[in-house]
Parts: C-alpha cells; structure tokens; sequence
C-alpha cells in the first residue's frame, strides 16, 4: 500500500533527534562480511528497508541472516561455500547491492551481479568498478544485462588510479583487493567516513589496509580473513538532514549521536549563514532560533565537500532563507527533481543547467508533491514545516529507505506530520 505524508506548515522545530548507524556504511559492511567464513555481528545498524533487501540478497548467496531492527544488530553466518550472484530482482530495488561485487570476485572467483538501470537521479556508470577489478586481473564484462567479473586464479595486486573517486568504485576495489596476493595502491579514491568504517571493519578481519580517509589506499593481500564485531559509524547524512530541518524552520536541533567533523562544509555554511552550530557532549547543536539565516551557494563535491545527498535540503532552506542564492550540483546530472516540486509549493527556483536559482520567499504555500528519492522525499517534507497549510508528500517509501520513523522524530521535535494511506490515483 502506497503512503504518503500530511504536512502541517508553522512549526520551529525544537529539541534532539538521534541518529544511528550510516545506511551507506551498513549495506556495504554486511557485504564486507561475506570476506569471511563465520559469524560476523554488526551493531548501530538502522531500521530501514535496505538492510532487509540487503539481507534477502545475502541469504540468496547462501548466508544465514539475522536482523533485529529494534536492537540494531544484523549477525550475519558465512558459509565456506557461498553462491556469486545477485539477480536483477534485488539490485533494481537497492542500487548498493553492487557491493557485493568486490567481496565475491575476491572470496569466489566469480562475480555475477545485474547492472543496476538508471535511477532517478542519474545514469551511474559501473566503468570505475570493472576497470579496477581489471586491473587486479579479473576479466570482466556484461552479458544479458549482468556484470559478470571472473578471476579463477585469483586476483594479483596492482597500482590503480581511479579517473573519479567514486565511491562505490573505491569500496569494491579496496574489498576485492583486501585477498589478492601481494600489495595494491589505490590513487583517487574516495574520502568519506563510510570508507573509514569499511577499512577499520577489514582491519579488525585481519586485513592490511592503510590510508583509509586519504585520497590513496595501500592495501597488503592476505590469505584469508576472520569474522569480527563492528559497531556501523554514525549517519553523517541524517544528521546533515536534522541540522538543516533546525535552520530551514527556523527551530534548534540537538543532533545526538552527530559528528560535526564528518559534516564541516555543510556546517560551516550554516553557521556563516546566520545559524548557531555548536558541538555538544552527544554531538552537535544547529539553532536558528528567532532569526532568518541567509542563503547561500553551495556546490556539491566528493567528501569533504559539500554532499550531493544534503543538496535537496539546502534547495529548501535557500528557498526560504533570505536572500538569492546559487546550487550547483556537480556529482549527478539529474538530481534536480526536488525543484519543480519546490516549485509547486512556491518556491522562486529556476533550473538552469546544473545549476539552480533561488529567491527565498517568507513562506511557501502547502499542496501535494511527489518524491522522487529518499533525499528529495525528505527535504519535500520539511519544505511542508515552511508551508502554509497542508502539504501532502506522496511516495513515502523512498523517504523510508533512508530514514527510520521519519514523522516520528519529526513529532517528537513539535511537528504535524502524520502517515497515511495514499488515494488510488484517478487514471490507474
Ligand atoms: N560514476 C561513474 N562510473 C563509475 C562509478 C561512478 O561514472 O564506475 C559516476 C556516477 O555516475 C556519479 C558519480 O560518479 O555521477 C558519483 O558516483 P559514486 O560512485 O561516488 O556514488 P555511488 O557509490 O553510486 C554513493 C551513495 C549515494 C551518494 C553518492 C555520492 C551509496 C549506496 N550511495 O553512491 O547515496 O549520493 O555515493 O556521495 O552509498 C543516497 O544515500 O541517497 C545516495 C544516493
């Protein structure tokens, strides 16, 4: 059953939201674990619905799953012998079960996972992923709609630049690198935390992994690893997502379990715009209480610049702070489809390019929107906190892939948002 948001606009909101364990970081960990014959435990996992599909996708491998939402802990029992391949059925559901790919050349010899199609966003090429497999000596290539990646002598350390820092790219050529014989360097990779947590969590398996959060990666082979514990790191882009929901309505936001480090452009522009930002004992503070912020240009680049997955939620506060301001999106060619919903609710935003202009307006003015992805789902909803009146947001399932009981954290900070069924659309 579809659902979809109802907004009621006027609310500051006040208070804590806590945030849990990375979405980025987790799917790609318990891909990590498939390095190693055992019982491997994550904990801080969030409740989402990609940690199912992830989860249905590894136990398709053959790997025992246990996930407990409410406690946050995924166990995941490798077997010795374990399949090496992901169907079409579960990657067009969850674009990051392509991580599977480096850990299953790596531990099986033989990769065969469905190429991802385009998504709403962009077209998001897997060029970066095969070269660098190539260039551990994988063959690979793509047959009736698969990436197929073989390597039945196993893989053979090498020097490798990646033309892009990709994440995705970085991830599966340090997991597939992590069991090849001798020693790999890894130029251009990329920076963020979520690449952090995947090199500590191999680390703690045994592997030999250096420069982790550096644009190179040095990686020793080893011959095999142990499962492990690791504790899944804090979602820099939930947090980033409470610290613009305080400055967008104008309210004050304790984000418990935030690391202001992992977000210093996005903070940084906050608080040069008029905003409060200050680091607390269980994390950070944004507060815009009593004021309006101004707005400001942002450009999106690879960590530690601006996120591309925050860049929606600086459309809405730019739409409503003061001032005119410039959004440049430079990771992904066609992730403006918040504006012409922000254009609904009143927003004076013009596309052009990959760059977008706003006006801020006092106050938007509630009406139905649809979003498009978790990102774009999310900021509409805050969009609706600014809007007179009712806005309603359809299409939450997208809002759920990334955000554990949004309206609920919503609530808790003074908001009216609740869920409900989704009219049967007139044309169906
Ligand atoms: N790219 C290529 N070829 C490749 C790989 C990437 O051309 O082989 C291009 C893409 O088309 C894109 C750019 O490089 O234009 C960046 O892609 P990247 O590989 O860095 O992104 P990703 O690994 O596909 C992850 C996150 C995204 C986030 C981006 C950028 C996951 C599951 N997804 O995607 O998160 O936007 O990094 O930070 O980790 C989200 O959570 O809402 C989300 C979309």
């Amino acid at each position: 059953m579809r659902e979809r948001f109802r907004v009621v606009g006027g609310a500051h909101l006040v208070g804590q939201a806590t945030v849990v364990g990375a979405k980025n970081s987790a799917l790609k960990l318990m891909a990590v674990a498939l390095l190693a014959v055992g019982r491997t435990t994550l904990t801080n996992v969030p409740a989402i619905a990609d940690v199912m599909i992830m989860a249905e996708l590894l136990r398709r491998l053959g790997v025992g799953v246990d996930y407990d939402p409410e406690a946050g802990v995924v166990v995941l029992d490798v077997p010795e012998r374990i399949g090496h391949r992901a169907d079409y059925e579960l990657v067009r559901a969850l674009r990051a079960s392509i991580s599977v790919l480096g850990p299953l050349v790596a531990r099986v010899g033989e990769a065969d996972v469905a190429v991802p199609g385009g998504d709403a966003i962009g077209s998001r090429g897997l060029d970066l992923h095969a070269a660098g497999l190539e260039a551990l000596g994988a063959e690979v290539h793509v047959t009736h709609g698969y990436l197929v990646a073989t390597a039945p002598q196993g893989l053979q350390g090498a020097d490798i630049r990646l033309d892009f820092p990709s994440v995705g790219a970085t991830e599966n050529v340090l997991t597939a690198a992590v069991l090849a014989r001798g020693t790999t360097t890894i130029d251009n990779v990329a920076r963020e935390p979520e690449i952090v947590d995947i090199a500590e969590m191999l680390q703690s398996m045994g592997a030999r992994v250096e420069g982790a959060g550096t644009s190179r990666i040095t990686v020793h082979g080893v011959d095999s690893l142990a499962p492990t514990r690791h504790a899944v790191v804090p979602d820099r882009i939930a947090a980033g997502t409470w610290a613009f929901a305080a400055a967008t309505t104008r309210g004050q936001i304790e984000v418990v379990g935030g690391v202001a480090d992992h977000l210093r452009a996005p903070l940084g522009a906050l608080e040069q715009a008029g905003c409060d930002v200050t680091v607390t004992e269980r994390g950070f503070c944004v507060s815009a209480l009593g004021r309006r912020p101004r707005a400001f240009d942002v450009a999106t680049l690879p960590y530690p610049g601006f996120p591309t997955d925050l860049q929606p939620f600086a459309l809405t506060y730019n739409a409503v702070a003061d001032g005119s301001a410039m959004v440049t999106e430079n990771l992904f060619e066609a992730r403006f489809r918040t504006v012409q919903e922000l254009a609904r609710l009143g927003a004076d935003a013009q596309i052009d390019g990959h760059h977008v202009m706003t006006h801020g307006v006092e106050l938007l003015s509630g009406a139905p929107v649809e979003s498009s992805d978790i990102r774009s789902g999310a900021a509409l909803v805050l969009a609706g906190l600014v809007a007179d009146g009712e806005t309603l947001v359809s299409g939450v399932h997208h809002i759920d892939r990334g955000y554990p009981r949004f309206e609920e954290a919503l609530r808790a900070l003074g908001a009216d948002v609740t869920r409900e069924p989704e009219d049967e659309p007139p044309f169906a």
